[in-house]
């Protein structure tokens, strides 16, 4: 089949919510894609953040072939070795919680939100979440999502929700009440446009729900699993959430998500009263006990730090040559570039010499590169954001 032939496939019979571009990839490793007509990219947002240690990591395609041949899938009505072990390996690199296993960001947040409403006393229903967050697409987490757009068309949203600006910590402690059960952030806004959260803001969200029995829920689908340079980037404000989410980049490309608890919060979660069908499947459990080995194995927390710092470098010697850009945000391998026009003909130029970085928020450019990438890919990378930058420009370069 020609590309061609795969895009009308697509036309005819797949329903058309994404935009696409025109492009078929065939195979991916690492840092690394091809696509159906044999060009080549360089993938600086693998997976939306999923391939977080990169495309096909060996480590990740043995322990699924392995895993396979065994077991792939058993209910939930017994007990399998996987999950048990993956549980311990998160549990223990984060807070010490309890796992609760589904497929997706989006059902983690559900997850949490369930939890954080029936683990709060009778009469607290209420969840503070903060504007330009990004939280996922089930009816809750598109609730929690404090972005109109998100909810055009699709009204009314779940009632008790209260939406307050991010990085303010009055405003949060004003929308708190008797009825709030939950304050809901991502520790760095992804989606929203990398802007991170400061660490006294957190610390002072971490005080204002003990003080007003709330709890705190961290949305770390995007920014776990290592990408900010630690575990998670809790642990860079050594701020302790109450309850946790995770996807993306736990399963190494295989559909994972999790919602951690403290055991004192989890405690609510009682037979009957949550589940998934798929939901710890010994097949992607497997996966993300390789993502883990492969991190610590392969020191990549400390490549994230390391890469992170030469892509900075480099980013800021972009910005003082390309008048377009803004300022340069993100924490580890998670990495925003806001420009002060659209970055969209950016991407596009990009990907016409091979390289795939994303936009967000129509002026930001976000790059994600995988965990495992290395100097020559973050230089290739900066050379050809560079030219593209060029290629956009109204105002001309100033000279480096
Ligand atoms: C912070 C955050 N939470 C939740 C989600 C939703 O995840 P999913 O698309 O797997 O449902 C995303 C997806 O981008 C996200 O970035």
């Amino acid at each position: 089949m020609t590309t061609q032939d795969v895009i009308e496939q697509f036309d005819r019979f797949v329903i058309a919510n994404y935009g696409r571009l025109p492009r078929v990839i065939v195979r991916a490793q690492g840092a690394t894609m091809w696509d159906a007509d044999g060009r080549e990219y360089l993938d600086m947002f693998p997976g939306w953040a999923v391939s977080g240690i990169g495309h096909c990591h060996p480590r990740v395609v043995e322990a699924i072939r392995r895993q396979a041949g065994e077991l792939i899938h058993v209910d939930n009505t017994f007990y399998s070795a996987p999950q048990g072990r993956l549980a311990q390996m998160l549990s223990e690199r984060a807070f010490g919680g309890k796992l609760f296993f589904c497929n997706s960001g989006a059902e983690a947040v559900e997850a949490a939100l369930k939890l954080a409403r029936r683990a709060t006393p009778d009469g607290r229903y209420k969840i503070v979440t903060m504007l330009g967050g990004f939280h996922g697409r089930t009816f809750g987490a598109i609730t929690a999502t404090a972005q109109p757009k998100y909810h055009q068309g699709f009204g009314p949203m779940l009632p008790g929700f209260k939406y307050v600006p991010f990085n303010d910590l009055d405003a949060a402690a004003a929308a708190v009440d008797d009825e709030t059960a939950a304050v809901l952030i991502e520790p760095i806004q992804g989606e929203g446009g990398v802007r991170v959260a400061g660490e006294e803001y957190l610390r002072g969200l971490r005080a204002l729900c003990d003080q007003r029995g709330v709890l705190l829920i961290f949305d770390e689908v995007q920014t776990g699993m290592g990408r900010t340079g630690d575990w998670f980037a809790y642990q860079h404000a050594g701020v302790v959430p109450d309850i946790m989410t995770l996807a993306k980049a736990l399963g190494g490309g295989v559909s994972i998500g999790a919602m951690m608890a403290t055991p004192q919060v989890a405690a609510a979660l009682v037979p009957g009263t949550h589940a998934s069908t798929f939901g710890g499947n010994a097949l992607a459990c497997a996966a993300g006990i390789a993502v883990i080995e492969a991190i610590e194995q392969e020191s990549l927390l400390d490549n994230v730090e390391v890469m992170s710092d030469r892509a900075r470098a480099r980013l800021e010697q972009l910005a003082a040559k390309h008048p377009m850009i803004e300022e340069i945000r993100g924490r580890g391998l998670m990495i925003g570039i806001e420009l002060n026009q659209p970055g969209q003909p950016v991407v596009d130029e990009c990907l016409d010499r091979g390289l795939r970085i994303n936009c967000t928020q129509q002026v930001v450019l976000r790059l994600a590169p995988p965990m495992t990438v290395t100097a020559d890919q973050i230089d290739r990378a900066m050379a050809v954001l560079d030219d593209a930058l060029t290629a956009v420009a109204t105002v001309p370069a100033r000279a480096e």
